[in-house]
């Protein structure tokens, strides 16, 4: 095989990859606009002009990429030596002043073009405006990352929450973030981050969800072990869903009625109620998440299972083979299966 034949087939290769390549970038194309956590589809005012600082990025990332990649080509063609005259040297120059003030000028242009998105982004995420409000009074949250997992305290309305946040649609929420431990960060791809959650620091943000929805949140820092299994989820509510809620939270947890329930009380109240706060009873603890209401949430275990009976079955059961790292210590407690089946009739029982 001489040396032209093993060039083409090298070629061949590497265009029939780069074809299997584009056709999974299309593939990929209708999935990233559908992907749950999705920056491609913004659902507020803020995620939405990151979105718009992207595309003017990509844009004039790619006009570039035509400009400089057009005048290459233009110039390898150009100035390739001609049959016969290989062993001519090109006529020299020593640099235009004209082209060399043009490129810096047209350089200082394309920066200041897209500086122009970045402003406008960084004065949005700076404080909400006015026209965001549409005369209604802000939202206040306090988002606190755990290792690992999300609290969500709404001061101004008295509500303890965990992994579920919920905020009422067309409304701006304004967000405190705190850590207790280690360095955490909030995202909600479709509707603003990231920002770093610091121990011992307060950060700020804003957000608001144009429609009712349901969005998924993740803790974007390594922070640990299961740093990868610290999702949240944010609930966008209509109107009467919002007022619902905030009812619901603001009331003690319902009380127990099935004789199972009630036997899972007496096992929660002898361990559980050392870290976990259930609104109205004795337990009171606040190094685990709230679970005042946990029968209103979707999800379990800060985001990472759907909360089903087998799954709240599993999880009190060994919490470790469910979310590797979790700090949650039943094994002290000394759980029977009896005792388990009875604390998930309690947990269904929180409403
Ligand atoms: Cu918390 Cu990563």
């Amino acid at each position: 095989m001489n040396k032209s034949h093993h060039t083409e087939g090298l070629f061949q290769k590497l265009l029939s990859r780069l074809g299997l390549f584009l056709s999974l970038c299309a593939l990929n194309a209708c999935a990233f606009l559908t992907d749950p956590m999705s920056t491609f589809d913004a659902q507020g005012p803020i995620a939405r002009s990151q979105l718009n600082v992207f595309w003017w990025s990509i844009g004039l990332s790619f006009f570039l990429l035509i400009a400089v990649g057009g005048i290459f080509f233009y110039a390898i063609f150009k100035f390739k030596a001609k049959p016969g005259q290989e062993h001519l040297i090109p006529e020299q120059s020593h640099g235009s002043t004209a082209i060399e003030a043009g490129l810096i000028v047209v350089s200082t242009l394309l920066l200041l073009f897209i500086i122009i998105p970045n402003l406008n982004s960084l004065w949005l995420m700076d404080a909400i405006p006015e026209s965001e409000k549409n005369g209604k009074e802000p939202i206040e949250v306090i988002a606190i990352g755990h290792q690992w997992w999300w609290e969500f305290q709404y001061p101004k309305l008295g509500i303890t929450t965990a992994n579920e946040m919920h905020i009422p649609a067309g409304v701006p929420i304004s967000i405190k973030l705190k850590s207790v431990d280690v360095i955490h960060s909030f995202w909600v791809p479709k509707l603003a981050g990231k920002l770093d959650v610091m121990p011992g620091q307060i950060n700020w943000l804003w957000l608001k969800a144009d429609q009712p929805g349901e969005y998924y949140g993740h803790c974007v820092e390594f922070c640990g072990e299961a740093h990868a299994y610290m999702r949240f989820m944010v609930h966008s509510d209509t109107p009467e869903a919002w007022t619902q809620w905030v009812d619901n939270e603001k009331a003690d947890s319902t009380k127990p009625k099935e004789a199972l329930a009630i036997n899972g009380k007496e096992v929660f109240m002898n361990g559980c109620n050392a870290c976990h706060t259930v609104k109205g009873t004795m337990a009171a603890g606040v190094i685990g998440p709230n679970l005042s209401h946990i029968a209103d949430r979707k999800t379990l275990a800060a985001g990472i299972f759907e909360k089903t009976d087998a799954n709240l079955y599993a999880w009190l059961k060994n919490p470790q083979a469910m979310k590797q790292g979790n700090l949650m210590n039943v094994a002290s407690m000394n759980l029977t299966d009896r005792d388990i089946t009875a604390l998930v009739a309690y947990l269904k029982s929180l409403k």
